[in-house]
């Protein structure tokens, strides 16, 4: 912001500006966290506030750094033995392709048909030939077996010690809960300690997939998967779905603002201070807020919009209280009743033109929520 005493806070709530050059002010921001203000030559301006660890959501994700053509720069524990193994069958595949097609075209050329040349018998056999394409190929089978089987076992076999998270999917987003109830879309993890994931999906397959952790694991509808990473290195990484989901497959914990869900691992410390900051920032916002956060992270945004436009299920704009069809001919007013049905019975009274795919999210949200989000809907005139 520029400098100087050119710029007037737009209302009471966001009062305290006027700042000199040089000088420090403390600004009060509305709930929103937004700070509004005008100038002299009324020109207007904002100051937004974000919470420390949504910067870190927003960051430009990093597996593509330091990673090689073929991978991204492992940033777990466990991952460089697969590493070493994916290198191993990589570089065997490619000496042989080379040796053998080689072999094949220099034979061809040298035992090739000629005028006046006579073809020589076979050979029987020949020992030290056939010990040689015995011995060396056991060998190889003998090391990528033991260091494979090894690595397996590593990988599935979490510490018992570890941070465990659940994870819940569904189309077309992810939801992640920490041991003190705090839940998101974007997976926050600390730095050096064993995470282990409990996942299940409330509808379709969805697969787990973090390229950095080298993690990729299916998320089945009612059974638990297990995954488990050791991550090294703090950083915001990237994190998708990994199978065909369905048509918002590609979109998969796509956040309000375009963002897509990431894998945010915190520095030591930080992921003890995301839990409790996380949690008081939860509790105190008022219900409209709520609501617009919900919207978000429960991942309603996947299939309704708030601009009006219809997706896989109705916009939330300019609804509340007005009259909807509904697919058995009947009309139903859009009121807090209406919505409350809707989100935990989706399929009770349907709408014509939308198919009726919707979760249920009972036992999903608690009252306050239900109600965060009646007022968000309720505010979109
Ligand atoms: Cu979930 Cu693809």
């Amino acid at each position: 912001m520029p400098a100087g005493t050119d710029a007037i806070p737009d209302n009471q709530t966001s009062a305290g500006l006027e700042v000199k050059a040089g000088q420090a002010r403390c600004l009060k921001f509305t709930a929103d966290g937004i700070y509004l203000y005008h100038s002299k030559s009324a020109q207007h301006g904002a100051i937004t506030a974000h919470y420390w660890y949504d910067l870190l959501v927003g960051k430009q994700v990093e597996d593509l750094k330091g990673g090689n053509f073929w991978m991204p720069k492992a940033v777990n524990l466990t991952a460089d033995d697969s590493d070493l193994m994916y290198y191993a069958v990589l570089g065997l595949s490619i000496f042989f392709f080379f040796g053998i097609t080689g072999a094949v075209v220099y034979f061809v050329i040298k035992y090739r048909h000629r005028p006046g040349h006579k073809a020589e018998p076979s050979p029987a056999h020949n020992d030290a030939l056939e010990i040689t394409w015995t011995v060396i190929p056991t060998i190889i089978c003998v090391f990528l077996f033991y260091y494979g089987w090894t690595t397996y076992i590593r990988v599935v076999t979490p510490p018992t010690k570890a941070v465990e998270i659940n994870v819940l999917a569904w189309r077309w987003n992810w939801q992640f809960t920490h041991s003190n109830g705090v839940q998101d879309s974007d997976l926050h993890v600390p730095v050096n300690t064993p995470v282990r994931l409990v996942m299940t999906s409330k509808d379709v397959i969805h697969s787990f997939y973090a390229p950095v952790m080298r993690v990729k694991q299916d998320i089945l509808p009612r059974r638990y998967t297990y995954a488990w990473f050791l991550p090294t290195k703090p950083g915001t990484y990237r994190l998708t779905c990994a199978e065909y989901c369905g048509t918002n497959h590609s979109q998969m914990g796509i956040t309000n603002d375009g963002r897509r869900a990431v894998l945010v691992v915190h520095e030591p410390g930080g992921y003890e201070r995301y839990l409790s900051d996380k949690a008081a920032q939860s509790q105190k916002l008022p219900p409209e807020q709520l609501g617009k956060m919900l919207y978000e992270k429960k991942g309603c945004n996947a299939c309704h919009t708030v601009d009006g436009t219809p997706r896989v299920g109705p916009s939330w704009k300019a609804t509340f209280g007005t009259m909807v069809p509904l697919t058995d001919g009947s009309q139903v007013k859009m009121d807090e009743n209406y919505i409350r049905e809707s989100i935990i019975y989706p399929q009770a009274k349907s709408r014509p033109g939308f198919p009726p795919s919707m979760p249920s999210f009972e036992g999903q949200l608690k009252e306050n929520e239900l109600l965060g989000i009646i007022a968000y809907i309720k505010s979109l005139k």
